[in-house]
């Protein structure tokens, strides 16, 4: 049976092949995409989503959610993702619109309407989903579990302790870790593992097709960028671990441990506390990945891009 699943992104050159990898994949039921502010302004992440959506042909509703962080000002990742906040591709004119429903509203009416239950992935800040949830509730029961792109149990990469999406809004993360639904945590520790290494750039471009040039160009800016910020020789693809995750259950070592979100304010601000020895004994809330098949990663995107149109 496929999975379904709603995308709550924030494009963003990682989240643009996360999508990707959710339309193609003959195993995933992509029923919308919901658009929040974080590598860039929410007109720009949503324009970007639009684009994609048209650029990629997929059928799904793309709706714009919130424009800031609950409680935070808005932040943006414009040394990464650049003033676009997706760099590197002129995409033809763009026809398609959105959806009318706030990406809030969407998310709930899918959740509702489902016979089954439903994924939810988040590879921007939680806020609409966090929204969702404090709105209503009921949707919690319809939630198969959150697959989140998100957190560190190591070091940060907008704080020592803390990371890009958690950052933006740990009051929204805050919520969602709390409310109960099952919470997988795909984290900085196996998606630095993932790194485009040129190798990776020439294998991807063989396929010599719309999805493969859609990477190629995307990923030329994203490495370059990530070069320039962190000196890595390619850009951790961190969004499409979730959906490949998905693809493949067996991609991802994954511990059961409890996990905080720090809202206090101090220099750990936005950080996910992960007991990974269970040091405190406290309930366990989250599944939180601690390592990664490299290969496998890489197998599953050229394989679901041969699959593009
Ligand atoms: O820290 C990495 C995360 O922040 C990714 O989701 C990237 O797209 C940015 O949103
Ligand atoms: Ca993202």
């Amino acid at each position: 049976m496929k999975r379904k699943i709603i995308l709550d992104c924030d494009p963003g050159h990682d989240d643009a092949i996360a999508l990707m990898l959710a339309g193609y994949h003959k195993n995933i039921d992509l029923l919308g995409v919901t658009v929040v502010s974080g590598n860039q302004t929410l007109e720009k992440t949503g324009k970007n989503a639009l684009n994609i959506v048209q650029y990629l042909d997929l059928d799904i509703p793309v709706s714009l959610g919130s424009s800031r962080p609950i409680i935070k000002e808005e932040e943006v990742c414009e040394v990464i993702h650049g003033e676009s906040g997706l760099d590197g591709v002129d995409f033809p004119s763009l026809k398609l619109k959105y959806d009318e429903r706030h990406a809030v509203n969407l998310m709930i009416d899918l959740l509702l309407e489902s016979k089954e239950k439903v994924t939810v992935v988040t590879t921007g800040p939680m806020t609409n989903l966090a929204l969702a949830i404090r709105i209503n509730p009921e949707i919690l029961s319809h939630i198969e579990e959150v697959v989140l792109m998100g957190g560190s149990y190591t070091n940060g990469n907008v704080s020592p302790a803390a990371e890009f999406n958690i950052y933006t809004d740990p009051e929204a993360a805050h919520i969602v870790f709390n409310s109960g639904v099952k919470v997988t945590m795909i984290g900085l520790d196996v998606t630095r593992k993932v790194l485009v290494l040129p190798k990776i750039v020439d294998r991807m471009s063989k396929i010599n097709n719309r999805a493969s040039r859609l990477f190629v160009d995307l990923m030329k800016v994203f490495n370059e960028n990530q070069r320039k910020v962190f000196g890595f020789p390619g850009g951790p693809l961190h969004d499409p671990v979730t959906i490949a995750y998905l693809i493949d259950g067996n991609l991802l070592t994954i511990n059961h441990m409890h996990c905080t979100i720090d809202i206090s304010h101090g220099p750990s601000y936005g950080r996910t506390n992960c007991d990974v020895f269970d040091y405190q004994h406290e309930v366990k809330n989250t599944y939180v990945a601690t390592d990664i098949d490299v290969e496998k990663f890489w197998n599953i995107i050229e394989s679901t891009m041969k699959e593009g149109k």
